[in-house]
């Protein structure tokens, strides 16, 4: 299986499929990960917020895999968006992960109320000069977020990771991103599940012989978005990543697009203030 990249505004290339890492059972992580990479998956997505960078770091050790073959993602914590806590934060996410650097690093949220993230991100841009993040993005910004860190940083997100499945299209974000060569993330891309019983999902589903998963994500995968689907589940993560092998026609596309009606499963960038402190 091969799995397409697309290239990041600085020329580096991500692997549009990944896996997500957020609430894996923590003593099951690193066995969980090592499967992904056995599946084919060749990009991780993790946080310091998760807590589990150090297992995602001993699934990588433990792969054997060349370390340029592989995309590793983590992402600031809200407490430390303060210039120095930002850069230590990143320095102990390099030791927990045991890599000399990651492949992107990002500003988890904003964290409007707290009002320090374009400090926070020009912690970031100190680190991708330094070598130690091949591309920096943000998590959770909004366009007006977007147009500060535009504004008053150097450097352009590489990226922009969002909430986006069928229930929340993020049409005004995604074209923001498309406007500034920021690619889109969807995190969440199976609506943590709410969108796998839908109808019109299903339908879509029979017809082609797959299955509602394979298709959300094929839908995804097709508006051009990074995804990254979680499971703790061995036989779905195999299914997750067999996506390459069918097309969705443009009038699938345009009904599972349909379904869009703003429903998030996660917090709002701009009422999320949780420093965790
Ligand atoms: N930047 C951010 O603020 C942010 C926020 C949230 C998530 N994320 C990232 O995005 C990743 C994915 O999002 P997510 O974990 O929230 O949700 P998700 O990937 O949309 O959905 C995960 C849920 O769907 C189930 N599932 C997975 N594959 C399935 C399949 N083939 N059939 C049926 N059910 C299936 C999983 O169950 P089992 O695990 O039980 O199989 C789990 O309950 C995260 O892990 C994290 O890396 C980022």
């Amino acid at each position: 299986m091969s799995i397409p990249s697309i290239d990041l505004n600085n020329g580096v290339a991500i692997p549009q499929l990944g896996f997500g890492t957020y609430k894996l059972p923590p003593a099951d992580t690193r066995d969980l990960v090592l499967r992904a990479f056995e599946a084919g998956y060749r990009h991780v997505d993790t946080a310091q917020m998760y807590r589990n960078e150090r297992e995602v770091g001993e699934a990588v050790a433990a792969s054997g895999l060349p370390r340029d073959e592989l995309f590793v993602t983590t992402k600031l914590n809200n407490a430390f968006h303060a210039h120095d806590d930002a850069l230590a934060a990143f320095d102990r996410s390099l030791e927990a992960l045991g890599l000399q650097r990651v492949d992107l690093f990002l500003v988890h949220w904003p964290l409007p109320a707290q009002g320090r993230y374009t400090e926070a991100w020009a912690a970031l841009e100190e680190i991708y000069a330094s070598g130690r993040a091949r591309a920096i993005g943000v998590s959770n910004f909004q366009p007006h977020h977007l147009r500060r860190v535009l504004a008053e940083g150097t450097v352009v997100p590489a990226v922009n990771q969002v909430e986006v499945h069928p229930y929340l299209a993020q049409d005004e974000v995604r074209a923001f991103g498309a406007e500034h060569g920021i690619v889109t993330e969807a995190w969440s891309p199976l609506g943590r599940g709410a969108v796998l019983g839908d109808p019109v999902i299903a339908e879509v589903a029979r017809r082609h012989g797959r299955t509602p998963a394979q298709v959300v994500l094929r839908w995804h995968l097709q508006r051009g978005d990074v995804v990254f689907p979680k499971s703790a589940t061995p036989e779905r993560i195999v299914e997750n990543a067999q996506l390459f092998d069918f097309e969705l026609p443009a009038d699938d596309m345009v009904a599972i697009s349909a379904l869009d009606r703003g429903e998030r499963t996660g917090s709002h960038p701009d009422e999320m203030n949780d420093t965790g402190r």
